[in-house]
């Protein structure tokens, strides 16, 4: 590879100034100064152009389920590609409808379902949409706090208005309720139920601050969409592919108890993944849960050149069977209990006047600060050589692959009060630490 690269630019062992001066001067600033220059990862570390190394605790945003040069994905994708890595949906291969089968088995999804496969998470959302417009009802609801991702469809049902007045008009029909208020949410769709298509919502809003819908909510909100005719879907880009602890963060559940999920044999209609399910190879889907919802797109619809990629698809199955046969879905769940006992061990014994809490489920987790500080703390976390990201202003977002060790999540544990101390000295807040 480093072949291909030097005889690009004779950037394949560049320092990062000259990579980060090249890359002002050749891609659009829509994300603003990168903060590192990455060269390598293995497992849950990375370095950067100097040999710096770094705990990977963000995981490509919630993405690199299998952490970087994993060998099964590594394996699935190379050999694919060397035995077919293109054809177009006029033809079916083999991997796309292992692929897609074994999505609806985690999915638990009834007779007559089907998958339509793309490439972002976005463009999940994008088909979702659709699906709604095909009911023939004009309104859609989402949640405020929500994102979607950020074509003009998703990006209509994202909340952020930073993110959406610059290119408004959108789509028209949007509006939105309090996330996790299941009065607003039933006095907005009780407005017209007949005119409600859809009912969109995250079951761990991520980029809203990694907020877990309370208790009771998602169950409250499929009955409501039951009762109105309208279709409940659920955008599982950033929760699912084994995050939460579960499959998808809408299958935790005990029974008998008022939990973040669905009760068993409870189901949306549309379940909406990527990120997660390609473990760093892009790949999205928008999964039709039974027959209604899986009639709303026909043929000739919707479609994309790169939907259901063989590769893409080949490293789709490499997670699903990697969550599966190594334990992933415990291993999720183990990085929060441990995130969780550091952090309320912290706070109990006093901690740092900064640290207010842990939010989030499973390997999907949020500290949250008493200030908003969080690029400050994210700052210094890199400088010490953890890879954390300022989600919103309060609260600094931990998602890293779950293959990470128990010895890596110690390692930042352990860091964690000097990384608050630097971000914010509690001698000069008149407090101790
Ligand atoms: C819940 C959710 N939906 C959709 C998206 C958009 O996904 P993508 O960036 O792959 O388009 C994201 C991205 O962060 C997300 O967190």
């Amino acid at each position: 590879m480093s072949e291909v690269v030097e005889a690009a630019g004779g950037l394949a062992a560049a320092r990062s100034d000259e990579v980060l001066t090249r890359y002002a001067g050749a891609v659009l600033g829509t994300y603003g100064t990168p903060q590192r220059v990455l060269v390598r990862g293995e497992g849950a570390l990375l370095w950067d152009a100097e040999g710096r190394r770094y705990v990977d605790l963000l995981g490509g945003i919630a993405t690199s389920v299998l952490g970087h040069a994993h060998p099964l994905l590594t394996a699935a994708v190379t050999s694919q590609l060397a035995t077919l890595g293109h054809v177009s949906n006029f033809f079916a291969t083999p991997v796309q409808v292992a692929l897609a089968e074994r999505l609806l088995q985690v999915l638990r999804a009834p007779e007559g379902s089907g998958v339509f496969f793309c490439n972002s998470g976005a463009e999940a959302n994008e088909a979702a949409f659709k699906m709604a417009r095909r009911t023939g009802r004009p309104r859609v609801i989402s949640a405020l706090g929500a994102f979607h991702g950020r074509t003009m469809g998703a990006l209509s049902l994202t909340a952020n208005p930073a993110y959406r007045e610059p290119f408004e008009p959108l789509v028209p029909g949007v509006e939105r309720v309090p996330f996790g208020d299941v009065d607003a949410l039933a006095a907005a769709v009780g407005r017209d139920p007949g005119a409600v298509a859809a009912v969109v919502l995250e079951p761990v809003q991520g980029e809203g601050g990694v907020v877990p819908a309370p208790d009771g909510y998602l169950a409250a909100a499929r009955q409501i969409t039951a009762d109105a005719g309208a279709l409940l879907v659920l955008d599982e880009v950033q929760s699912g592919i084994a995050r939460s602890g579960a499959w998808f963060a809408h299958q935790l559940h005990t029974p008998g108890q008022p939990g973040l999920g669905l009760p068993d044999g409870v189901l949306p209609d549309v379940v909406t993944t990527a990120k997660g399910l390609g473990g760093g190879i892009p790949i999205g889907a928008a999964v039709a849960l039974g027959e209604r919802a899986a009639s709303l797109l026909g043929a000739g619809q919707h479609g994309t050149t790169y939907g259901g990629n063989p590769v893409s698809c080949a490293a789709g199955l490499a997670v699903l069977h990697a969550v599966e046969r190594d334990g992933l879905l415990a291993a999720a769940t183990g990085v929060g209990a441990a995130l969780r006992a550091r952090v309320d061990e912290l706070v109990a014994g006093g901690g740092h006047p900064l640290l207010a809490g842990l939010r989030g489920v499973g390997a999907l987790q949020a500290l949250v600060l008493a200030r908003p500080l969080a690029k400050e703390f994210a700052r210094h976390a890199l400088e010490a050589g953890f890879v954390v990201n300022a989600v919103t202003p309060g609260a600094v977002r931990l998602a890293p692959p779950l293959v990470i060790t128990a010895e890596q999540v110690a390692e930042f544990t352990a860091a964690l009060p000097e990384l608050l101390e630097r971000t914010e000295p509690s001698r000069a807040l008149g407090r101790t630490a």
